[in-house]
């Protein structure tokens, strides 16, 4: 599964139709990250580079001209190389960024030097992400400063620099058909692993053998790699938002919180369960359990086109507040509590973000001040929670150390929305009777 040749070309056309006349944008794809002494992280291309190119190689800068006779789309590349090749891997070089990347253009990127200022010079406009890659602003700069030195020459250096997130994030955050298929399927997979990881876990386990189970089912179905490291937290581990040691053993009787989601083709998919070590919620565990998914469906069914970006937050928070006064873990009136922000002790995140290329997407909440409204094509994730510090002794001891998030990927459809990760069960019922089923 991929996306498109046309859509990537799609893409730089309605990126260069927002761009002024005689302008230039520049996009240098993502460092190779050393992660020790000469190992190198797994390479992952930048988003905005990958969304406009689908070109997958470090060394690599791309460059729009809009209007340019000889080519709008012009990428500098690594040259191939039989030695380098053997040793690291195929290199598409310039060859291959012509006739498989429909680059009109395309150079050795050891050539930049004596070539990209002969792009820039002349054009207003430069629009370019500073302050992402130091390293890039740098070799940007002496760029534009080369052209600088000739200008009593006649050379014309760039009068202005513009972000070029403004336009770029703006079109991910709205989801074309390929990219919604793409995504649909990165969450069917991810939602496929949870259901395994409730299949298997046992008390014994440790976190980290339950994460195992995550990435087997990941890989097995063509997602190479987790969007976000995984987060498998047994009992009051559960209760660390970024916990990610993934150590401890899980215990009989606890509930293990796992947020984890697969990246398919660059497309992010963030889910998270929680369920029982054992395969059965306690009485407490279930009634908190309980009053999260309601918020969570609450928050899900003001997922519309209706409604702005902060109501399903809004929704969600009324509802856990109601439910935390129902259990007594709060006393007071709930909307006065939701007020003076009480509830924060138990959720201090907020319900959800947007998600695409990055799992924390790209893209504006606030439009001049207000919320955004919701819009078809937008994919966001619902996921409320709720946390009980184990050393919480404001509330009975039988609460504490329950951590519970529920976390589904959503699309903003015209009447309402689509739950891309509903393979996956989540009422009690259900996730106890899957579990039943397993250990049977
Ligand atoms: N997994 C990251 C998040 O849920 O935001
Ligand atoms: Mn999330
Ligand atoms: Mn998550």
């Amino acid at each position: 599964m991929s996306i498109s040749a046309q859509e990537f070309q799609r893409r730089r056309r309605e990126l260069m139709e927002q761009m002024e006349p005689n302008s230039i944008a520049i996009l240098p794809a993502a460092p190779e990250r050393t992660r020790n002494r000469d190992v190198e992280h797994p390479y992952r291309q930048d988003s905005d580079f990958w969304y406009l190119s689908g070109f997958p190689e470090p060394d690599a800068v791309m460059v729009l001209l809009p209007g340019r006779e000889h080519g709008e789309f012009v990428l500098f590349c690594r040259e191939r190389d039989r030695a380098m090749e053997i040793w690291n891997g195929y290199r598409a070089g310039p060859e291959g960024a012509v006739a498989n990347y429909q680059a009109d253009d395309a150079f050795p990127i050891n050539d930049i030097d004596d070539i990209l200022p002969g792009l820039i010079e002349g054009r207003n406009r430069v629009y370019y992400d500073i302050g992402r890659d130091d390293d890039f602003d740098r070799q940007l700069m002496s760029w534009v400063n080369a052209i600088r030195e000739r200008v009593r020459t006649g050379a014309q250096p760039p009068g202005e620099f513009v972000a070029l997130s403004h336009l770029l994030h703006d079109m991910r955050l709205f989801k074309s058909k390929e990219e919604q298929a793409m995504m649909r399927r990165a969450a069917s997979i991810s939602a496929g692993a949870h259901v395994r990881a409730m299949q298997s876990v046992r008390p014994g386990m440790h976190e980290y053998q339950l994460e195992a189970e995550y990435l087997h089912e990941f890989m097995r179905h063509g997602a190479r790699s987790p969007a976000y490291p995984s987060i498998v937290g047994g009992g009051a581990n559960g209760c660390i938002l970024h916990y990610v040691e993934n150590s401890d053993p899980l215990k009989e009787g606890d509930l293990v919180l796992v947020d984890a989601g697969c990246e398919l083709g660059c497309y992010a998919s963030d889910i998270t369960r929680t369920f029982p070590v054992s395969g059965t919620f306690s009485a407490e565990q279930r009634a908190l359990y309980d009053v999260v998914l309601k918020a969570q469906l609450a928050a899900i069914a003001v997922t519309h086109p209706d409604h702005h970006w902060n109501y399903p937050h809004e929704e969600a928070v009324r509802v856990l507040t109601e439910g935390l006064v129902e259990l007594g873990l709060l006393k007071g009136d709930p909307a006065e509590l939701v007020e003076t922000e009480a509830y924060r002790r138990f959720y201090m995140h907020r319900t959800g973000h947007w998600l695409g290329l990055d799992v924390h997407d790209v893209g504006d909440y606030r439009i001049g001040g207000a919320w955004r409204q919701l819009e078809p094509g937008m994919v966001l994730t619902v996921e409320p929670g709720l946390y009980v510090a184990p050393d919480d002794d404001t509330v009975e001891a039988r609460w504490r150390g329950i951590g519970i998030r529920i976390e589904d990927d959503v699309l903003v459809t015209a009447d309402g929305c689509e739950v891309l990760t509903h393979e996956v069960p989540k009422a009690v019922d259900d996730i106890e009777v899957l579990m039943r089923e397993a250990r049977a």
